[in-house]
């Protein structure tokens, strides 16, 4: 069995360091806001994992369903000897193609997640004993040091975690994925699409109260990070659709005026009662859209797959 190389390019000090400059940044902005990114302790990350598995959380369950249809034709219009995954999270779904990828010498799952990519990558290496892990623990906004693996290369971004970037930190980000390939690499990007409001706010409040568990744990990363005292019960999970930027907002809603101290910034930030921090965009996707904004970065989108509901796409594009 190959052994798991685990990289961590984002050095502890670092991630403590974009820690405190966003929850500064964005519980001194009006409105608050903070990071998705930041939901993702290992708590976090075991909580999202509970969501894929929710009736309501049809995304995880479409996604895979294409997945399982069409692995192999994405493998034969790849032919990718690496597989880099962005926001990898438990590689769950990226086992069908995986297995699709005949050729496959590497695997590349990148997660902020270390809790996820580590418990991800062990189980890979006992199941298929021939491939490389050479798991990456690092923010996928940023450059990334890929290790030294044989192409082409096929990026993958599943999940609809791209919805989770506001516009103009998309257009950043797909022309920073386009400056790391080479000609004849290519994007499998997961998308969620655009559809009935009900269906999609349900989707991130469900009946078991879940989702509104992994929303609040941010609260809880920032109390134990930056010795906050952010009282969880003091907030409700709202989930709500914006029809005009076609994204779900997920947001924590204070039920009383309180203030909270956050003694590593030497900040008090005061919630007024039923004022709203936003903690997640969600935002849901037009195959038009999505093209021009791959176009816009270089890529040029050349296959588009739906489930049979047409609630979610998978789409590949290469750089030419
Ligand atoms: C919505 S989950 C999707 C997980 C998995 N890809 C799936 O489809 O089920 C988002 C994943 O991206 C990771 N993540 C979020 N922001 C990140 C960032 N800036 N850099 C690296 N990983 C990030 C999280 O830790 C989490 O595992």
């Amino acid at each position: 069995m190959s052994p798991l190389h685990v990289t961590r390019t984002l050095p502890e000090d670092a991630t403590d360091a974009a820690l405190r400059a966003d929850v500064r940044d964005g519980l001194t902005a009006d409105p608050k806001t903070l990071p998705p990114k930041w939901f993702y302790d290992a708590r976090g990350s075991d909580l999202f994992e509970r969501i894929t598995e929710l009736p309501e959380y049809y995304p995880t369950r479409a996604e895979r369903e294409i997945l399982l249809a069409r692995a192999g034709e994405i493998a034969a219009a790849s032919g990718a000897r690496t597989l880099i995954e962005l926001g990898s999270g438990s590689s769950e779904k990226t086992r069908h193609l995986i297995d699709a990828l005949t050729s496959l010498a590497a695997y590349v799952p990148v997660d902020v997640s270390e809790s996820a990519l580590t418990q991800a990558g062990r189980a890979l290496i006992a199941e298929r004993p021939g491939l490389e892990v050479h798991a990456l623990i690092a923010d996928f906004t940023a450059p990334l040091a890929l290790p030294r693996t044989p192409g082409p290369r096929l990026v993958a971004f599943l999940g609809g975690t791209i919805g989770n970037l506001l516009p103009a930190e998309r257009a950043e980000f797909l022309a920073l994925v386009r400056s790391q390939l080479a000609p004849g690499d290519g994007l499998l990007l997961g998308t969620d699409l655009v559809k009935d409001e009900g269906v999609l706010v349900r989707a991130y409040d469900d009946a078991a109260g879940v989702t509104a568990a992994f929303n609040k744990n941010v609260l809880a990363v920032v109390n134990r990070e930056l010795g906050a005292d952010f009282e969880p019960d003091a907030f409700d999970h709202v989930a709500r659709w914006d029809p005009e930027r076609e994204w779900i907002e997920m947001r924590l809603r204070a039920r009383i005026a309180q203030t909270v101290k956050v003694p590593a910034l030497d900040l008090a930030v005061d919630f007024a009662a039923g004022e709203e921090l936003r903690t997640e965009v969600s935002a849901k996707f037009r195959r038009d859209g999505i093209a021009a904004e791959l176009a816009a970065a270089g890529l040029e989108l050349t296959h588009w797959w739906t489930d049979a509901e047409d609630r979610f796409a998978l789409s590949l594009s290469v750089l030419r």
